[in-house]
Order: structure tokens, then sequence, then C-alpha cells
């Protein structure tokens, strides 16, 4: 299905983006890595979104969680219509609204776990003692009890994977972008994180995007995005639909 029309009415959907493009550079060397992109994902849902490597997955989570401009295009999250605002009205939008899991996983190396995990509280005002005990119990919950005062460094990629989901939930993001949240993950590990984003996005004041490239994560998918060459180029009801097509 190319360029899917929308069936829901747009208070429905979490995310709407039509006719985005965004070119990296300039003249020969420039890049286009969204070309005219549709992609809508509903409020209460996960939804996965593949494709092979560099076909712009990245650049789609990037302008949808407003860390990156685009070109041309309409995107709305949740209220928010992110084409016309202003730089500090999209980093409002994002701190309040936003929680990243990035490919790499991006925590501070000069600041221990508890301290990393407090950032998007501290961020939105709380105090730091608030912060600090909420960032504790997230810790717990990734399985990180009694590693609060270590530093990033002294963890293993899977346990610096842990902390960087701590802190994209941390504050309750009503979005929750997720760019290979299990890549470092062995498989236990990995369904647990998956199961807790699964939780998390069943809401309807909640919507989580993942990019991955693993497959054993499929099946917590609600729906499936397939991209190809910038664009979304089709879209599956079920993880199950998806597999079936992938695998013919
Ligand atoms: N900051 C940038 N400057 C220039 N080109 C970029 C930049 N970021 C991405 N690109 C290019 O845009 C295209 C899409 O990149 P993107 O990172 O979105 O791919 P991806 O689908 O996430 O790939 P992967 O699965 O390898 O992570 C690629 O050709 C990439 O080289
Ligand atoms: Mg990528």
């Amino acid at each position: 299905m190319a360029n899917p029309t929308p069936t829901l009415h747009r208070a429905e959907l979490a995310v709407y983006v039509r006719g985005v493009s965004k070119t990296f550079g300039q003249g020969e060397a420039s890049i286009h890595a969204l070309k005219n992109v549709d992609f809508e994902a509903r409020r209460g849902e996960m939804l996965m979104i593949v494709g092979p490597s560099g076909c712009g997955k990245t650049t789609l989570l990037s302008v949808i969680a407003g860390t990156l401009t685009f070109d041309t295009g309409e995107i709305s999250v949740f209220d928010a219509q992110l084409q016309g605002m202003r730089q500090r009205e999209i980093t409002e939008f994002r701190k309040r609204n936003v929680g990243f899991i990035f490919q790499q996983f991006n925590l501070i190396p000069t600041i221990n776990l508890v301290e990393n995990v407090s950032v998007p509280l501290l961020i939105n005002g709380w105090s730091r003692a608030r912060a600090e005990a909420r960032a504790q119990e997230m810790l717990a919950r990734m399985g990180l009890a009694g590693r609060e005062g270590d530093l990033p460094t002294m963890m293993s990629g899977g346990q610096q994977q842990r902390v960087a989901i701590a802190r994209a939930l941390v504050h309750d993001p009503k979005l929750v972008i997720c760019d290979e949240p299990t890549s470092a993950l062995d498989k236990e590990t990995g369904a647990h994180i998956m199961e807790l984003l699964r939780e998390v996005a069943r809401h309807p004041d909640r919507c989580v995007v993942v990019v991955t490239h693993d497959s054993r994560v499929y099946k917590y998918a609600d729906r499936m995005a397939e991209m190809e060459d910038g664009a979304v180029e089709r879209v599956y009801d079920s993880h199950a639909q998806y597999e079936q097509k992938a695998a013919q």
C-alpha cells in the first residue's frame, strides 16, 4: 500500500506526516534522505519501522521528534504542528512530550547513572531530590538497582542501553522514539524491554515508534511500516502480515 490514505480522524493519530522531504548538503553532494514521506502512527500503538540501512529511518525519527528540521511537508505530533514552530517552541515541545532511545546511547560519561536518568526531569523543572528519587525507581525497573552511583563507562553495552531506556521513559513522555532499542541486548533483556515499551504504548495519550532490524522483536508491533529509499512504501496492519510477506 503506497502512500496510505488516512483511515482515522486526525484526532486519533499520535503522529501525522505528510509530504515530508529532507535533503542533507547542497549541490552534487546532497543526499535526499526523505522523499515526500507520508506516515502515521496511532494513539495507543507500538509501530515498528523497518527497511535497509541508509533508507532514512533515523532521519524520519529525528524529524518527528523535532531534533532535525525538514524542508517541506507537514508533521503533527499529538496536538502540536511542527512546521512553522519556532525553534524555542520545538525545544519546549520536545522536552515535555518526547522520550528518545538513540542508536548510540548518548549517555553523559562524566556523571553517574542516576544523574543521567534525572536529566529529562531536571530540564522540566523538577527539584534534584525528586528527580533523583524518580530516576532511581526507573533504574530499579530496568534491573539496575544498586548501580545508581556508577558511571556509564563502567557498564556493559546492554546495561548502558537499559540506562538510556530509563532516561527515555522517566518523564512519562507521550511519544517514545526508539532507534534499535534492543541491538545491544540479549534475548531475555530485549524481551523485557519490549514488553515494557508495549505497556507504555497502551494508552490513548501515548505512542511508541521503534526502528529495528531485530526480527526477534517484530512480534511486539501493533503495525509495521516498511521504508525504502527515503519513503514509507508499505504499511502492514500486523506483524504477522509483514512476516508473511517477508517469507515469500
Ligand atoms: N547528518 C547527515 N549529513 C549528511 N547525510 C546524512 C546525515 N544523516 C543521514 N544522512 C544520509 O541520509 C541517508 C539516510 O540516513 P539514515 O541515518 O536516516 O538511515 P537509516 O535508515 O537510519 O540507516 P541505518 O539502518 O544504517 O541506521 C543516508 O544516505 C545517510 O548517509
Ligand atoms: Mg539509523
